[in-house]
């Protein structure tokens, strides 16, 4: 089992470019399905869960060619199949099938998905959008089919602005009969990035970025394409990692519209950033002051920077409060943090951090994908060395994370 090892308090300067947005390709994948033969996607991430993508759309018979980035799909023969447990389990995002088989096939057979434990991350709502639309769910064991003799528009309100919920609703709307209508939508700029791939194939989607999303479906598809949005989150880990340990570390290719949140929160506290169209260029301060966050939906702080943000919140002079709001377990990384040297009193899903403290290298386990990537800035301003187990969970979201930081200047390796 591979571990990353890094060596603390080496100051990152120079450039590091953001890759394309996981939570964008990871819905834009499974819906290059309804393209009428080839799709061309762009600036696509090299993440464990694109090539997990790309294997469900190759048992489905989907031709996929993907170098430099770019990923060429051809749907001449693909079929209809179930996907099978071990595939789906692999990743949250195999539940984007559902949407994408069901405006296809009006069929769609595939196992639960699976995903970071992070909480119990239900799917009522996709489930319950869908048969607003006329779909039949069985589900037996883990095992889900659905069926619609006649797939329809319908106007649905979703009682939490589900990112995986609008997704799929836009997918399985895309070629429905009639017009659907999402209120209360969520307006994660990825979705607006779904959007405009399902509108380069002739789909109607008109809304997207806002609380309403109208869907007109059509018949017929043609080919498209799309380029990834920069990915925000790991913009943003580059930006804290910059914040906390950097010399006019400049983080290129990224979006600031995307990140306002925490810009603020980071100006707030005292950082001094120098903000340009696409990138951005930090340096880190001694006097940083508590902030308080509260995870929140777009374009509210985001919950997959929270984790993140702790260790920054852990450098700053004096106590910060943080709140997670969107998903019930997302503190597993508190424990590893507390091991490293910091004062953190943790209550349900506040935590108290108390700071500044001073980190010392440890063994540490990455539970999920951000909780990797919070060690990972821990380890980084750390005195010593830290060991952390579970690299898989980073590999699944940040594209080439030790290379990107080694040029920069950090001391990172992984070992086996
Ligand atoms: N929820 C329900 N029922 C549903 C759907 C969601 O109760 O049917 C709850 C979830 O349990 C959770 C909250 O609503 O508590 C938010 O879930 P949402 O559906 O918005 O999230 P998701 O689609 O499962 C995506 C990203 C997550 C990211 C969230 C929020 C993918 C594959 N995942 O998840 O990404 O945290 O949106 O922005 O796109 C990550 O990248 O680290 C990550 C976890």
């Amino acid at each position: 089992m591979s571990k990353l090892l890094i060596e603390g308090g080496h100051t990152l300067s120079g450039v590091i470019n953001v890759s394309g947005a996981k939570n964008s390709v990871v819905a834009i994948i499974p819906a290059s399905i309804l393209a009428e033969n080839n799709a061309i996607i762009e600036n696509v991430p090299n993440i464990s869960d694109t090539n997990d993508l790309i294997d469900i759309l190759k048992l489905l018979g989907v031709n996929c060619e993907f170098s430099d980035n770019i990923l060429k799909t051809d749907t001449s023969n693909i079929k209809n199949m179930l996907i099978p447990a071990e595939l789906s389990t692999k990743l949250r995002a195999s539940y984007y099938f559902m949407g994408a088989l069901l405006a296809k096939y009006h069929h769609a057979e595939l196992y639960y998905p699976g995903g970071c434990n992070i909480g119990a991350r239900p799917i009522d709502i996709h489930l319950k959008s869908f048969e607003k639309m006329g779909v039949k769910i069985t589900c037996l064991d883990d095992k889900y089919v659905l069926d619609a003799k006649h797939l329809t528009g319908a106007d649905i309100e979703l009682r939490f602005p589900s990112v995986g919920a609008t997704i799929n609703i836009m997918l399985a709307a895309s070629k429905a009969d009639g017009v659907t209508k999402i209120r209360n939508a969520a307006m994660e700029p990825e979705i607006v990035n779904v959007a405009e791939f399902l509108n380069s194939m002739g789909a109607k989607v008109v809304g997207a970025g806002t609380k309403e999303i109208i869907i007109t479906g059509v018949d017929k598809f043609t080919n498209g394409s799309v380029k990834i949005i920069p990915d925000r989150i790991e913009a943003g880990t580059y930006l804290l990692a910059g914040s906390l340990i950097g010399k006019n570390l400049t983080v290129n290719n990224l979006n600031p519209k995307h990140l306002e949140a925490l810009i603020s929160k980071l100006q707030a506290s005292g950082v001094i950033m120098d903000i340009e169209d696409n990138k951005i260029t930090v340096t880190s301060s001694k006097k940083i002051l508590p902030i308080n966050v509260k995870t929140l939906v777009y374009p509210g702080f985001v919950t997959d920077l929270g984790q993140p943000m702790q260790v920054f919140l852990a450098r700053c002079n004096g106590t910060s409060l943080f709140e997670e709001t969107i998903y019930e377990n997302r503190m597993q990384h508190i424990k590893y943090l507390q091991k490293m040297g910091a004062k953190i009193e943790l209550n349900n899903n506040i935590a108290l951090i108390k700071g500044p403290c001073h980190l010392h290298g440890a063994n540490v386990t990455a539970t999920d994908l951000r909780a990797g990537a919070t060690l990972v800035l821990a380890a980084l301003i750390a005195k010593g060395i830290t060991k952390i187990d579970g690299v898989k969970h980073i590999l699944r979201g940040y594209d080439s994370l030790p290379i990107k930081l080694q040029q920069v200047g950090a001391k990172i390796t992984i070992i086996e």
